[in-house]
């Protein structure tokens, strides 16, 4: 699994264009909390049960009722075709013949409708609430009308993280490829990147009102403490993410690692947490799940395989983190999802500092 993972590393930062790369790479500010993401996992310590029949290990999960092989998902990023031509396109296909899930970003670069066509599995919509509301409500109708099958609302992000790597806050993207899902919805003369800008006066309405316009289910992407998932199930929420979105939106935010449990203890079972940030291996993954996490997000390696590999690349990436995550399951004593508990995992060191 590293290896395959540290291939397509490799391929993408020789092939992608160095702006493209940085793009990806990026953290906001002195990038303390992107550092820290995957340390933070390494931190915990696994308590392995024994003589369990592990001789088959099932990975076979439920996510808001819809069944999946494989409890790794995508993340919604932005700019796919930044990697490969074919975009979004290619990263759904591959994801579902993955058995996973995917998450598709407000920000792609191919149209939900062809989106939705090339789908091999099941996917959300990533929603970010934009100052033309009416813009991000058209968006959630089209994609709840594409087969999307959840909304997931991005809250994290009021204003873009600064990213010193990124000229700007955001890299040069041509305007046909920034602009592929919303134009339709502008009016004439309007200025799109304007009208795209996410609103930062949004407020806990926002998850019923989008609930009610796609007629769908809408997870909460971007908590990072106990009493704000709290606010989010008030509010109407079906699930919760945790997250700090990959360490680029502000910098020293907690590990998504380290916030999970306190997120999972208010939550109390009432809803699905997923988490995403630093998730690199079985063994991460294996931690999330025993700490109670229903699935969990991968975001940058799949950008990498899908530059590398296209669709194939991104089936490549997560069969291998399935089979790495099978295996450290056998050898921690579980043949199934149903099988982790906490009591499988032992608190976290201190992160390196
Ligand atoms: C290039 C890039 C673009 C991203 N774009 C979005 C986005 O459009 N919407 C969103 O909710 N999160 C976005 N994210 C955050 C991811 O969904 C996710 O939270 C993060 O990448 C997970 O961390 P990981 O990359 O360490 O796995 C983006 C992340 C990256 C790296």
């Amino acid at each position: 699994m590293l290896s395959l993972s540290a291939g397509h590393l490799e391929t993408a930062r020789r092939t992608l264009d160095p702006a493209v790369w940085d793009y990806y790479q990026a953290g906001s500010g002195e990038e303390t909390t992107l550092r820290e993401a995957e340390a933070a996992w390494r931190a915990y310590r696994l308590r392995p049960r024994v003589l369990r029949d592990v001789s088959s290990v099932d990975l076979t999960t439920q996510l808001l009722g819809t069944t999946v092989e494989s409890p790794f998902v995508v993340a919604p990023m932005a700019f796919h075709a930044l990697a490969h031509p074919d975009g979004e396109c290619a990263t759904v296909a591959g994801t579902g013949k993955a058995g996973c899930l995917s998450v598709v970003s407000t920000r792609a670069s191919r149209t939900l409708e062809d989106i939705g066509v090339a789908a091999t599995g099941p996917w959300w919509f990533q929603a970010y609430v934009m100052r033309d509301r009416g813009l991000t409500e058209a968006l959630v109708q089209r994609a709840a009308a594409a087969g999307a099958r959840a909304v997931v609302l991005t809250v994290d992000t009021p204003y873009v993280g600064r990213k010193h790597k990124v000229s700007g806050v955001r890299i040069a993207v041509p305007d046909d490829q920034f602009l592929v899902n919303l134009a339709q919805h502008l009016l004439p003369g309007a200025i799109g990147r304007e009208a795209a800008e996410q609103d930062p006066s949004m407020t806990p309405d926002v998850i019923r009102r989008l609930a009610e316009v796609g007629g769908l289910p809408v997870l909460v992407k971007g908590v990072l403490r106990g009493d704000e998932a709290e606010r989010c199930l008030e509010a109407g929420a079906a699930g919760v993410i945790v997250s700090n979105h990959g360490g680029r939106q502000l910098d020293r935010a907690v590990p998504s690692a380290l916030a999970l449990p306190e997120v999972l203890e208010a939550v109390d079972g009432r809803a699905p947490v997923l988490v995403d940030g630093g998730v690199r291996t079985g063994v991460d993954a294996l931690v999330a799940l025993t700490l109670g996490a229903a699935a969990v997000l991968v975001g940058r390696p799949v950008l990498w395989a899908l530059a590398s590999e296209g669709a194939d690349g991104v089936t490549a990436a997560l069969e291998a983190l399935g089979a790495d995550l099978r295996h450290v399951m056998a050898v921690a004593g579980a043949a199934g999802i149903g099988d982790l508990d906490p009591s499988m995992v032992t608190g976290a060191l201190r992160p390196p500092g």
